[in-house]
């Protein structure tokens, strides 16, 4: 996976700079080309002779004293990822408000590509606000936090902040830049059957279980996505998950609308009601009272106000259908989506409650690709997968 790719190490200030120099080595060994970039506070832990000495090019140690003119630059652009091995506080802190003030800093800022921070540092340290704002800033601009580990740390303490082995920073570095990954992607996710009122107590509901979306999300977030979640269902736990609890089709709507413009993919897996009671009773309907008349109306078309969008995300639509593919076909091309994902619910494994599912993707342009019977959970693999492949944000890496 790092055969031949363009790894930038990035060395700060802490004891675990001794391990920089054996995971240059393993980089190496695995076939990355492997430049080094060291504050001046790890130098005090790790000589650059030594990184100088295992990669072949020295170190750049600062920003104005070597012959390059733009050392910060030249490395950034050259990079296919960044890893930060150790991250101290400091150096978090100052890559979290872009304070370009040392050679490390100024690199990730001129970079576009992912950047994977494995912090080191005391417990305490780890646990101030101060670096847990920093680390979610970290996670919003779409850097991989790898880590740190419970263990032995600097002065013959112990507890969480040490730094991940070289051998589990290398692997998180290559998914990092896997085909699949979706690190510095925001995307939303909607899921689950939507409840319209009829009085305080009853309400007009589906069979859908999100399961689906919930798989979605899922693997979204494991790909290093930020997900916004709007669910009628509990969603999965996962961190880099934003859940927005709703339940009827306007609440929906209204969440989905809010979200969709700052994100770079839309993924609407949400049986949405179609019709709703046109005006819900405000006290429970007693039996007492006769048989109620429930009068409906048309809920809002939650994707149709998506695809209307201007710099609409790339969106994914879902379409539940019964018999043959030919509504699903039609569907793709009016609805205004980029992908359909459509579904015979009546098949056997394929649907409401069911842990697999058989899809068809189809393109507005009317072609079809069918996947066998898979578990919801490969799906959505599946499904992300398919959205990096098709669909790159503007200007991202
Ligand atoms: N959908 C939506 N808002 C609605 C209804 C549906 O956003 N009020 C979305 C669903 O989340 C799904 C897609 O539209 O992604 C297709 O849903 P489906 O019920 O098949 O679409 P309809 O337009 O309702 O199709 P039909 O003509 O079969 O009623």
């Amino acid at each position: 996976m790092l055969a031949g790719r363009h790894v930038v190490l990035a060395v700060s200030g802490g004891v675990a700079a001794y391990k920089a120099a054996y995971l240059a080595r393993r980089l190496l060994e695995v076939g990355a080309e492997v430049r080094t970039v060291m504050t001046d506070a790890s130098r005090q832990f790790l000589g650059p002779q030594t990184l100088a000495a295992i990669t072949g090019s020295a170190p750049v140690l600062g920003l104005f004293d070597q012959e390059e003119v733009s050392p910060h630059t030249t490395l950034g652009q050259w990079a296919d990822v960044i890893v930060v091995a150790p991250a101290t506080a400091a150096t978090m802190s100052r890559l979290a408000t872009g304070l370009s003030v040392d050679a490390i800093s100024a690199t990730v800022l001129a970079s576009r590509c992912p950047v994977v921070v494995a912090p080191a540092m005391h417990t305490e340290m780890w646990e101030h606000p101060a670096t847990a704002r920093n680390v979610a800033t970290l996670i919003g601009d779409g850097c991989v936090i790898a880590g740190p580990a419970t263990g032995a740390l600097a002065g013959g303490d112990e507890g969480l902040g040490r730094m991940l082995d070289p051998d589990e920073i290398l692997e998180i570095v290559a998914g990092a830049i896997s085909p699949g990954a979706m690190y510095g992607w925001k995307i939303l996710v909607s899921a689950g059957g939507t409840r319209e009122a009829i009085d305080p107590v009853r309400y007009i509901g589906n069979r859908s279980s999100g399961k689906m979306g919930n798989a979605i999300a899922l693997a979204a977030a494991e790909a290093g996505a930020q997900v916004t979640l709007v669910t009628t269902v509990a969603a999965p736990a996962h961190r880099n998950i934003d859940e927005v609890q709703v339940e009827s089709a306007q609440d929906m709507a209204d969440a989905v609308w809010k979200a969709a413009p700052q994100v770079d993919a839309a993924v609407l897996a949400a049986a949405v009601a179609d019709f709703r009671p046109a005006d819900p009773a405000v006290g429970k309907l007693r039996r007492a009272e006769g048989l109620p008349q429930v009068h409906l109306e048309p809920t809002p078309d939650i994707l149709a106000g998506v695809a209307a969008m201007v710099d609409r995300p790339y969106l994914v639509g879902f379409a539940a259908e019964v018999g043959s593919l030919e509504v699903a076909i039609e569907k793709a091309q009016r609805k205004g989506v980029d992908l359909l994902v459509a579904n015979d619910v009546a098949r056997t494994g394929s649907g409401f409650g069911t842990d697999t599912n058989e899809v068809t993707l189809i393109t507005p342009d009317g072609a079809t690709e069918a996947w066998e019977l898979l578990s919801k959970a490969e799906v959505g693999t599946r499904l992300i997968a398919e959205i990096v492949r098709r669909h790159q944000p503007a200007g991202e890496r």
